[in-house]
């Protein structure tokens, strides 16, 4: 049977500077990945070389049958020193985003993914108030070069992100935030102090959230008065939180930490961006792993596309606002097992979509597969293998499948 998705339903892919572009040199990341006993499995080094091959990777978007491509402009090449904005940076990205108009891609913008200017982090991040104005000032600048040709624009990545990484290492291991040992190497190189180096996946979720839920706001007032009439939102990373018989309460009190009070923040949005991957289920003691017969995922996540759904109903109710799907996908070295999680994940869709939920589109994390952060180039999250040596393209049954989907706005 087929099952159609509305008429103007955006079907497209993601990905983020960092983990496509390579050579981000300017950035936090960058600095963290190359010293001694660094926290990621390897250095991001040249990625997928996007940086130069946007053209060819727009191109093939296109010819899978994709109408949308979600990307992020890169802070710390664009603002490499605190009030310098470099021309050149934003000019690459205008041709960027022009290139993605004029073959009939719809351009999603995130302002904002995980990573940042050396400067900024080694200033306390977002864990220091002036954080707030430091990106309205970056989202005025980047909105004035580039918005006119933005179609959706979303300010920060997952803004709970910290803050669910840090309420998770108090569930499981009962210890608050404290820097591991090699920020000292890092902050000698970039001359801070390892207690003020605050990168995004690694410092106080607690302490950087009000920040970040203040410059979602300012960033948005920033972009539009920076001249965008385009939507604007956030996006989030939501878990389906489920509770076992007696983990109601915790469930409920872990939920407004991470997701609640982000979802509550943004009611009045143009949108807001579901990124969705697994559930987490809630026992009275806590955490519960996943069944013990269940299939883990290349992140070591239970297999389980039906969270898409749920995370979706909770974003809609909880916000008030309309929906788009901006991340959504699977680490898995076999491809058969992302066509198997996608088809699950798109019923999920279908299902909200059908009561009546308000749901703009589908983004599937990612087109390319790229730098997974502290887990290096392991996790295969692509519809697309990139061989790193040649840089060659290769695209999956997967990204032949999904594309199909796109093109006939249906689910067989
Ligand atoms: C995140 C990011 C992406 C990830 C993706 C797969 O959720 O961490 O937005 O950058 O690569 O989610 O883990």
């Amino acid at each position: 049977m087929t099952k159609r998705f509305p008429d103007s339903f955006l079907w497209g892919t993601a990905t983020a500077a960092h983990q496509v572009e390579g050579g981000n040199t300017a950035s936090d990341f960058w600095l963290m990945e190359s010293v001694p006993e660094s926290l990621f499995a390897e250095p991001s080094g040249d990625a997928c070389d996007h940086y130069h091959r946007y053209p060819q990777d727009l191109a093939l978007l296109k010819g899978l049958g994709f109408a949308a491509y979600r990307f992020s402009v890169e802070w710390a090449r664009i603002e490499p020193e605190e009030g310098f904005f470099s021309r050149a940076a934003l000019d690459h990205y205008r041709r960027m985003i022009a290139e993605a108009r004029a073959i009939e891609i719809v351009p999603i913008v995130s302002f904002h993914h995980f990573t940042a200017p050396v400067w900024f982090t080694r200033d306390g991040g977002w864990t220091e108030p002036k954080s707030v104005d430091r990106f309205a000032h970056y989202c005025e600048r980047a909105g004035r070069a580039l918005g006119d040709l933005v179609a959706y624009a979303c300010t920060i990545n997952e803004a709970n992100i910290p803050i669910m990484i840090s309420a998770s290492r108090m569930a499981n291991e009962q210890r608050p935030w404290s820097p591991p040992k090699n920020f000292t190497e890092i902050a000698r190189r970039c001359g801070g102090d390892a207690n003020r180096w605050a990168p995004y996946l690694v410092c106080d979720g607690y302490a950087a959230t009000p920040q970040l839920i203040a410059a979602h706001r300012k960033g948005c007032e920033a972009l539009k008065s920076a001249g965008l009439t385009c939507p604007v939102g956030i996006t989030l990373a939501l878990l389906d939180m489920q509770a076992e018989e007696g983990g109601e309460a915790l469930r409920d009190a872990a939920q407004q930490v991470i997701e609640g009070q982000f979802l509550e923040s943004v009611r009045g949005d143009d949108f807001v961006g579901v990124q969705t991957y697994t559930r987490i289920r809630f026992g009275p003691k806590g955490h519960l792993p996943p069944p013990m017969d269940a299939e883990r995922t290349q992140m070591g996540y239970e297999f389980y596309p039906e969270a898409l759904e749920a995370t979706i109903r909770k974003a809609a109710r909880m916000s008030g606002c309309p929906v788009l799907v901006t991340e959504n996908g699977i680490g898995a070295e076999d491809d058969s097992r992302r066509i198997a999680f996608t088809r699950r994940a798109l019923e999920g869709v279908l299902a909200a979509i059908g009561d009546g939920v308000d749901v703009r589109g589908y983004i599937h994390w990612s087109l390319l597969d790229n730098f997974e952060w502290l887990e290096g180039y392991r996790p295969k999250f692509g519809l697309v293998a990139v061989d790193r040596a040649t840089q060659a393209r290769r695209p999956k049954p997967s990204a032949y499948w999904l594309g199909d989907i796109a093109k006939n706005n249906a689910l067989e």
